[in-house]
C-alpha cells in the first residue's frame, strides 16, 4: 500500500481526483468501481467540476457501485441508487446504461448477486476501485468475518455499521439490516484500488489498517496484499494516532 497523507479533506479529494482524471484521460473506456458514504463526495464534486469544464469525459466510462441496501427502492433518498444519482451521475455526461448498482429490491436476492457478479466479470472487472473505510474496517459492506474469497453476496449489517449510518435516516430502526455488496475477492481483482480515509472517527481503523495484521476480522487489512493500492488519508485521521 502506498500512503499519501493530505492536510485536509479537500486536498485529499483533490489528490484522488487527479489520480482518477489522469487515468480517465488515458483510458476513456475505463471501468470504475465506485463507493458511497460521505468520504468520496469531495472526489465526486471535483470530478463533476472537471467534467463541466470539459477536461474529462465520462461518455465511455462504465461504473460499478459496490453495494446497495436491501429493501430500499432507487427512489428512496437513502438508497445508494439515489445517492449516486444525486451526488454524481446526474451532474456528469455519463451514459446511464453504463452505470451499475446492485438491485436491493430484487425478488430473488441470491439471483441478483449472481447477475451482478456476471455483469462485472463480463466487463472484465474494474480498472480502479474507489473505496471508503467503515469504522469497523469494512470495505463496501463486507463486514468483519467476511471471507476474503467472497464475490457479490448478501450481508447482514453489524449493529455498529447501522449505528454509524443511522445519521442519514430518521432513526436506527429505519436503517436496513441487510445489503448486497461486491465481495472482497472481486475488489482485490481490481487493477488499482484507491482507499479514501478522512476524519477522526476513522483513526482507529486507519491505525489497524497500517499497523495490524491481515485478518478477516478486519476486512480492509487484505488491501496490504494488493499490488497497486493507494491509501489517501487526511490529517484529521492521522493526527489522532
Ligand atoms: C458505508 C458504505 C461504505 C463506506 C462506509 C464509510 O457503510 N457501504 O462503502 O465506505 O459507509 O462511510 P463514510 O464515508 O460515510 O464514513
Amino acid at each position: 500500500m502506498k500512503i499519501i497523507e493530505s492536510k485536509n479533506y479537500l486536498k485529499m479529494s483533490h489528490t484522488a481526483c487527479q489520480i482518477l482524471a489522469e487515468q480517465i484521460g488515458q483510458n476513456p473506456k475505463i471501468k470504475l468501481g465506485l463507493a458511497t458514504g460521505s468520504t468520496p463526495i469531495g472526489l465526486y464534486n471535483r470530478l463533476i467540476h472537471l467534467n463541466k469544464k470539459k477536461e474529462i469525459s465520462f461518455q465511455k466510462v462504465t461504473t460499478f457501485n459496490l453495494d446497495e441496501y436491501v429493501g430500499l427502492p432507487a427512489t428512496h433518498p437513502n438508497s445508494y441508487h439515489y445517492f449516486m444519482r444525486e451526488n454524481f451521475f446526474q451532474h456528469i455526461d455519463i451514459n446511464e446504461a453504463n452505470t451499475h448498482i446492485p438491485n436491493g429490491m430484487a425478488y430473488d436476492l441470491e439471483k441478483e448477486c449472481i447477475r451482478y457478479q456476471q455483469v462485472i466479470e463480463t466487463a472484465g472487472g474494474m480498472d480502479i476501485q474507489v473505496l471508503g473505510l467503515g469504522e469497523n474496517g469494512h470495505i463496501g459492506f463486507n463486514e468483519p468475518g467476511t471471507s476474503f474469497s467472497e464475490e457479490t453476496h448478501i450481508i447482514s449489517l453489524e449493529k455498529s455499521t447501522r449505528e454509524a449510518n443511522a445519521r442519514f435516516f430518521d432513526n436506527i430502526d429505519q436503517v436496513p439490516k441487510k445489503a448486497i455488496t461486491v465481495g472482497i475477492n472481486t475488489i482485490m481483482q481490481s487493477k488499482q484500488v484507491i482507499l479514501l480515509i478522512s476524519g477522526e472517527t476513522k483513526a482507529e481503523a486507519y491505525n489497524r489498517l497500517v499497523n495490524g495484521g491481515i485478518t478477516e476480522t478486519f476486512p480492509a487489512s487484505i488491501l496490504q496484499k494488493h499490488k497497486n493500492c493507494i491509501v489517501l488519508v487526511d490529517q484529521e485521521t492521522t493526527f489522532q494516532i
